[in-house]
């Protein structure tokens, strides 16, 4: 597919990711596989108490294991400046403030050696009573004025409450998901060491730009002074998007020893650690007419932060885009608990919020005797709920009729619990999903040399969605040059600054920065005359002020999802037989990896429907499903059929390229399609996730 040498035709072609060859053959090296000559590995010491502090540790012990070089703890550990993110602030001081957190760092000549000294290192606590239990009751929970992202806490118009009572239908449900992990297959690794006083880091991270101010910020170092590299990274979903411990550490050991260290966070010990989707307990009222338009939508969020930093999962805020109602009331309450510190995980807000709103839609649905397809496209909106503006473009009516069409909605008998076979009882639902589309400013050159190639170089990051690929289509495309002319440089912190790859807005900001670089570029090639300078000839565009402007449209990408289930009742196993996401995200950029980012989201939403699962143990504080043999992602015999398609969708404003985010809208809707599914077979609602056999029977 590369050396297309059709300009014109090179945005949206399914191009194959530049670096594929190099990720199946091995070539291509993560953070933790920099052979760096004399490089030390190091093994963390986690917590063993919910809240206290430490009041002694040995090390004696783990120094006399042979190829051990050094324990850094409270006591000894290099200081640090207060970091902005608390997460931050490890072995700088005895406070424990839930289960897991770092209290000693062993490094050694090899992974297996500072992993058998960590065993060694005696650590003595002061315990103090915690509180690790989510109760929507609790009395110190409180309404956070923002939410994760920004976001209002509280959204309140017209008279929700009494609007919901005088309504003619009405549903009143409460629904629940569990912590649930990111787990991406490359663990949290940094390889750090130092030179003098500069820092050079190699990292599994999303976004280099912020690990290097940040590093640069608690080791007090100029920033020219910290080399990022984050050349290839094995996914983050949202748990790299910030440096997380393990670069500090890295660090600092890196640092005490005087030797590159390499620290690659054990599978066990991230989901304390990296953070985790908070869980929440959703309640949703919806009050309708007897003709189905909404007079009423009420979605109010519980959710627990840790004590170490705030961060609130906004599972409400998709209730203020979705659905025209004259009285909404979408709202959050935070618990304050002595737990692990929750985070980003792929679609924050909108993959709980949507399953829990999607849900009661096909409840109402159900209640009005309505197709649910139907009900949803009777309550379109003209504009956006929340904030009267103008979406610059909607088409979730063509997603669902389009979806509709394709999985043959219409032979569909809406009464549940009528398709059997033998044992399984078949079902299909449907939902909708969303989520915003936003930019942030980047910076980008291109440059055009003599040899008639083309250089464009941006820190972005591809934490394996092509993103080297389709910048490099952006660019063909607005040089009019062929793709195989085109270098892209990333992944490295003395290239030309950009944000992260997360908030599905790392295409859309990079892109517009190297679209607008390399049209620049273009225009002053065609007004020159004679051969090229030997340096070649280059451009820098900077899109602060632009990418973030604020616009006068609602910008959100929209899609449906349908699926179908064959729910066993003897062995109370649910097994997807289909799942179809049909998109309007913008125009797509490259449509081998889009889909491969819907269909990737959409076993994401799988998984969060039937598997994945975490508990939070009140008495410990800390997961009980803490590695990949208990925390149950789906695997390959459990997503039979999964297709992902798009309609055409031209949106003039968004960015340059006309597209929307799409790493992340896969996941939204995919649980609730199941779970309606399941409630379609079953004729039963769970409105607890996930739904494994033991709730179904
Ligand atoms: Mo995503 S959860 O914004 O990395």
């Amino acid at each position: 597919m590369t050396g297309n040498s059709a300009p014109h035709k090179v945005l949206g072609a399914p191009v194959e990711r530049r670096e594929g060859l190099q990720k199946v053959t091995g070539a291509a090296r993560y953070a933790g596989e920099y052979p760096l000559p004399g490089r030390a590995h190091a093994w963390p010491v986690p917590a063993a108490i919910a809240r206290g502090r430490v009041s002694a540790v040995d090390v004696s012990d783990a120094l006399a294991l042979p190829g051990v070089l050094a324990v850094l703890t409270p006591d000894d550990a290099p200081r640090l400046a207060a970091p902005e993110d608390a997460t931050l602030a490890v072995l700088q001081g005895p406070g424990v403030p839930h289960r897991g957190w770092c209290v000693a760092l062993v490094v050694a000549e090899s992974p297996e050696a500072a992993r058998g000294a960590a065993r060694a290192v005696r650590v003595t606590y002061t315990a103090e009573p915690h509180d690790a239990d989510l109760d929507p009751g609790d009395p110190d929970a409180y309404e956070p004025r923002e939410t994760n992202a920004g976001f209002p806490g509280r959204v309140e118009h017209g008279d929700p409450a009494g609007a919901f009572a005088a309504a003619e239908v009405r549903v009143d449900v409460t629904y629940r998901v569990p912590p649930l992990h990111n787990h991406p297959m490359e663990p949290h690794t940094s390889t750090a060491h130092w030179d003098g006083d500069r820092l050079t880091v190699y990292t599994s991270s999303q976004g280099g730009t912020t690990v290097r101010e940040v590093l640069a910020q608690l080791f007090e170092l100029p920033e020219d002074h910290v080399t990022v590299v984050t050349e290839h990274v094995g996914g983050g979903f949202g748990a790299k998007g910030t440096p997380r411990p393990d670069v500090v550490l890295a660090a600092m050991a890196a640092r005490r020893t005087g030797r590159p260290v390499t620290l690659a966070y054990p599978r066990r010990y991230l989901p304390t650690t990296v953070g985790h989707r908070a869980p929440t307990v959703q309640r949703l009222r919806l009050g309708a007419g007897g003709d189905g338009r909404l007079t009423a939508l009420l979605h109010e969020v519980t959710t627990y932060t840790s004590r170490v930093r705030e961060f609130v999962e906004q599972a409400a805020v998709p209730s203020r885009v979705m659905y025209a109602t004259p009285a909404l009331l979408s709202s959050h309450r935070v618990v304050p608990l002595d737990v692990p510190s929750p985070s980003w995980m792929r679609a924050p807000g909108e993959a709980p919020g949507m399953y829990a709103l999607e849900s009661a839609v096909d409840e109402l649905a159900e209640a009005l005797g309505m197709d649910p397809v139907e009900l949803r496209i009777r309550n379109e909106p003209e504009r956006e709920p929340e904030s009267g503006k103008p979406f610059s473009s909607r088409h979730l009516v063509q997603c669902l009729r389009e979806g509709a069409r394709r999985f043959g909605w219409a032979e569909r008998d809406q009464r549940p619990g009528t398709r059997r076979e033998g044992p399984l009882l078949i079902g299909t639902g449907v939902a909708a999903s969303t989520y915003p589309a936003a930019a942030v400013p980047a910076t980008a050159t291109a440059r055009a040399l003599a040899d008639g190639t083309f250089a464009v170089r941006i820190n972005a990051t591809d934490i394996g969605t092509g993103a080297r690929t389709v910048l490099a289509q952006i660019a063909a495309d607005a040089l009019g040059a062929p793709l195989d002319r085109v270098r892209t440089e990333i992944g490295h912190s003395d290239l030309p600054s950009a944000w992260l790859a997360g908030g599905s807005m790392g295409t859309a900001s990079w892109g517009w920065a190297v679209h607008d670089a390399c049209a620049e570029l273009a225009a002053r090639l065609a007004a020159h005359t004679g051969p090229l300078p030997a340096d070649g000839i280059g451009t820098r565009t900077d899109t602060a002020g632009r990418a973030d402007a604020d616009s006068p449209y609602a910008r959100h990408a929209f899609g449906a999802q349908f699926a179908e289930v064959a729910v066993d009742t003897v062995t109370g196993e649910t097994r997807v037989r289909r799942l179809l996401g049909i998109f309007a995200v913008g125009r797509i950029l490259n449509s081998r990896t889009a889909r491969s980012q819907f269909t990737g989201g959409m076993t994401m939403g799988l998984g969060m429907a039937l598997t994945e699962h975490s508990t939070l143990d009140r008495a410990f504080g800390d997961f009980t499903e803490a590695d990949l043999a208990s925390y149950h992602l789906p695997a390959h015999a459990d997503v039979p059929d999964v297709e992902a398609d798009w309609i055409d969708e031209d949106d003039p404003h968004l960015n340059p390229m006309g597209s929307k985010g799409i790493g992340e809208i896969g996941i939204v809707g995919t649980a609730a399609a199941l779970g309606n599914a399941v409630h379609h077979a079953t004729g039963i609602r769970f409105r607890d996730l996930p739904l494994t056999p033991d709730r179904i029977l």
